[in-house]
C-alpha cells in the first residue's frame, strides 16, 4: 500500500468519486491484459532485487486508466507517489523542487508529459538516466552558480494521450512503454457491475450491457454515465436501473446506440456534407465544427478510427461506408465504383 499520496489534482465531485472507484492493485484493474501482465512481471522483479522499476510510460486516450494504473504501480511497489502534470511545472527550478522531494523508489507521475516545456525536459533527461540535476542558480553572468545535485532512485511514470508528441530523447528514456487499448463490450459491462456495487446502485444486467455499448470503450464514460442513469432511475422510477431506463437516460444525454455523441456525429456529418467524406484533415473539421483541433484529434478521433468509421490515408481522413450507414447517409455511388 502507499505510504502516502501527495495530488495536485483539483478536487470537485467527479474527481472525488472517480477517485473512490479506482481500483487499487492490479488484480482489481479489469482488462489491458498485456500491460498487466508485463507490468506484473518488471514489478515483481524489481522487488525481488530491491531495486526501483524502470520509468513508464502508458499512452492512449483519455479514461482509459493511465492514471488509475501509475497509483496501483505504488501500490504494488509500496512506495509513494507524487503526482503532477506538464503544464503545472513551467520552469527547471520547478520539477528540481518536485524531484527533490523524492525518496529512494518513490514514483514521480507526471501526467500530460508531452506539454512540459523544452528547458524542463531537458532536465529530466539527466535526472531520468543518472539521477542528477544541474542547475544554473541566479541571473547569469557573475552571478550565476552551477549546482549538481544527486537525486534519489526514483521511477518516473508518465501518462500522455499523445505519444507522437514526446521527443525522441525523452520518450527514449522510457524503459516501458505501454499504449493503453479501448475495452471490450465485456470488459465494460465488469467495471460498470464493480462501479454499481461500490456505489450501491441496482443495476441488472440488461442495464450494465446498454451502458457498456455505449460507453466508446472507455470506463471513465461507462462510470459517469452510471451516475447520470441512475439519476434518471432515481427521479422516473424505483431507482433500479434496467436495459429500458439506460437506454431511456442516455438517449436524453444524446449518447446513440453504439456510444456516439453530439460531437462524434458533428465530425462525422461535416466530413460528409463539407468535405465530401474526405480526404480531409483534421484540422479543417476541427475549425468547421468550431472544437480544438488536439481535442478532435485525441478523444474523438481515436475510437472513431478503432470502430473503423473513419480511415486514415496518406491524403488524409475519409469516412467509411459503415459510418455512412450509421447516420442514416446514402453512400456516394462513384466510391463504390472506386
Ligand atoms: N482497468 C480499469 N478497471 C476498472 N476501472 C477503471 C479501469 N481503468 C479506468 N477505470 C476507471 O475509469 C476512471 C478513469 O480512469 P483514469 O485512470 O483517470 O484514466 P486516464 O488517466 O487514462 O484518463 C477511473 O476513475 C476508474 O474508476
Ligand atoms: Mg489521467
Amino acid at each position: 500500500m502507499a505510504r502516502r499520496i501527495i495530488t495536485t489534482e483539483k478536487m470537485n465531485e467527479d474527481v472525488t468519486i472517480e477517485t473512490s472507484l479506482r481500483p487499487r492493485f492490479l488484480k482489481d484493474y479489469i482488462g489491458q491484459e498485456k500491460i498487466k501482465s508485463t507490468l506484473n512481471i518488471y514489478i515483481e522483479a524489481a522487488k525481488q532485487r530491491g531495486e526501483t522499476l524502470d520509468h513508464v510510460l502508458l499512452f492512449g486516450p483519455p479514461g482509459l486508466g493511465k492514471t488509475t494504473l501509475a497509483n496501483i504501480i505504488a501500490n504494488e511497489m509500496g512506495v509513494d507517489i507524487k503526482t503532477t502534470s506538464g503544464p503545472a511545472i513551467e520552469k527547471p527550478g520547478d520539477i528540481v523542487a518536485v524531484i527533490k522531494g523524492l525518496r529512494e523508489g518513490d514514483i514521480l507521475f507526471i501526467d500530460e508529459i508531452h506539454r512540459l516545456n523544452r528547458q524542463v525536459e531537458e532536465v529530466l533527461y539527466s535526472a531520468m538516466e543518472d539521477f542528477f540535476i544541474d542547475v544554473v542558480i541566479g541571473t547569469g553572468g557573475t552571478n550565476a552558480k552551477s549546482m549538481h545535485i544527486r537525486l534519489p532512485k526514483f521511477t518516473l511514470i508518465g501518462a500522455t494521450t499523445r505519444a507522437g508528441m514526446l521527443t525522441a530523447p525523452l520518450r527514449d528514456r522510457f524503459g516501458v512503454v505501454s499504449r493503453m487499448e479501448f475495452y471490450s463490450e465485456e470488459e465494460l459491462r465488469t467495471i460498470v457491475r464493480n462501479s454499481a456495487r461500490a456505489l450501491k446502485i441496482d443495476i441488472d444486467a440488461e442495464g450494465a450491457e446498454e451502458l457498456a455499448r455505449r460507453s466508446r470503450g472507455t470506463p471513465r464514460l461507462a462510470n459517469r454515465f452510471l451516475k447520470r442513469v441512475r439519476d434518471f432511475a432515481q427521479v422516473t422510477s424505483d431507482g433500479k436501473i434496467d436495459g429500458e431506463i439506460a437506454r431511456y437516460a442516455l438517449d436524453r444525454l444524446e449518447v446513440d446506440p453504439i456510444g456516439l455523441d453530439h460531437i462524434d456525429r458533428a465530425i462525422l456529418m461535416t466530413m460528409i456534407e463539407k468535405f465530401g467524406g474526405g480526404p480531409v484533415g483534421t484540422g479543417a473539421v476541427a475549425t468547421t465544427i468550431g472544437e480544438d483541433q488536439g481535442t478532435v484529434e485525441d478523444v474523438y478521433e481515436p475510437y472513431l478510427v478503432q470502430i473503423g468509421f473513419i480511415l486514415r490515408t496518406p491524403r488524409g481522413r475519409v469516412v467509411s461506408k459503415e459510418a455512412y450507414d450509421h447516420l442514416g447517409v446514402p453512400y456516394p455511388e462513384q466510391k463504390t465504383a472506386k
